[in-house]
């Protein structure tokens, strides 16, 4: 499976902060907010990605994470225009998917939690059979995201299936309180659906509207995260201050770090362990001191 990071978008609700950089290059706590959907991808198992973003912005990206290669990876870029809609990433995507099944993370989407790894294995497994997969996380209010509204289907001694009865975008009057994060995993045929897509009421090429066409298929599967599980927000500022003082919390109190790539990369086995120490000693700084730490060992 291959994988798609949007971080285009004008991030105007994070003004003046986002006016001459891209939101998604911002830090969250040490370091780059894009590495937080990145690592996401990689815990998938997803080696090849394709990073969308703005004229401007999209050298930026290049600059960070080149062509991947130093962390075993395969990246590639291309621009959005217009920032038109979440499900052009796959019309903007299709020469890349070359026909395979894709994942698509928006590029200010952040993740952390118990079983994550698995899950989203298992999310790649299920799309290798057909249909989508998406995920549903409760919160309070709702009314800012897709919204997925199901029911559970019990079946003697077997987990509960859980049956997608309706999709919304940001309901004014939700039909439950799971929001939809902008974690996506589809099958091969879902760049021929994106370019079916009409525009919506406010002109955008909606991925809910994506996700109805494998509802209505018979085929979307949800998931869903516990309420262990962290979803961050980074729309605005008080959430951007927020995610990063969750990471730094985390990271302080275990030691551990939260989406580090290189560490994912060696873990996977996608870079040697001297490789790992090499990208370490290149950075004077306690990111680079945690990956000589990790090789060392
Ligand atoms: O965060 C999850 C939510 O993301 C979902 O629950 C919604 O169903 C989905 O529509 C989306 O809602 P948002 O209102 O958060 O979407 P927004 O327009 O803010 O775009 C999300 C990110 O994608 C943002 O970082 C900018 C980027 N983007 C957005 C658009 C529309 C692009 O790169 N290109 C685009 O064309």
């Amino acid at each position: 499976m291959k994988g798609i990071i949007l971080a285009g978008g004008s991030a105007t609700r994070l003004y003046p902060l986002s006016k001459a950089i891209s939101k998604q290059i911002m830090p969250v706590y040490d370091k780059p907010m894009i590495y937080y959907p990145l690592s996401a991808l990689m815990m998938a198992g997803i080696r090849e990605v394709l990073i969308i973003s703005t004229p401007r912005d999209l050298p930026m990206f290049e600059e960070l994470l080149g062509d991947g290669s130093r962390i075993g990876m395969t990246l590639k870029y291309k621009v959005q225009l217009v920032p038109n809609g979440l499900a052009q990433a796959f019309v903007l995507g299709k020469e890349f998917l070359n026909g395979e099944p894709g994942c698509l993370i928006l590029g200010d989407n952040m993740f952390y939690g118990q079983h994550f790894g698995r899950m989203l294995k298992e999310a790649v497994e299920s799309v290798q059979h057909g249909g989508a997969c998406i995920f549903g996380y409760e919160v309070a209010d709702p009314r800012a995201y897709g919204v997925v509204e199901f029911e559970e289907k019990h079946t003697d001694g077997k987990e509960a299936e859980l049956i997608v009865k309706s999709l919304e975008e940001k309901p004014a009057e939700p039909k439950s309180n799971y929001a939809v994060p902008g974690l996506y995993f589809y099958d091969n045929t879902v760049c021929d659906k994106a370019a079916a897509l009409k525009p919506s009421a406010r002109g955008e090429y909606e991925i809910t509207d994506l996700n109805k066409l494998y509802l209505a298929e018979g085929t979307l599967r949800v998931k869903l995260f516990s309420r262990g599980f962290a979803w961050l927000d980074t729309g605005n500022c008080d959430s951007l201050l927020d995610a990063g003082n969750f990471i730094a919390t985390i990271q302080n109190r275990q030691g551990f770090y939260v989406s580090c790539i290189e560490e994912i990369a060696w873990k996977n086995g996608w870079i040697t362990t001297e490789q790992l120490a090499a990208l370490g000693k290149e950075m004077k700084t306690a990111y680079g001191r945690y990956l000589e730490r990790l090789a060392s060992h």
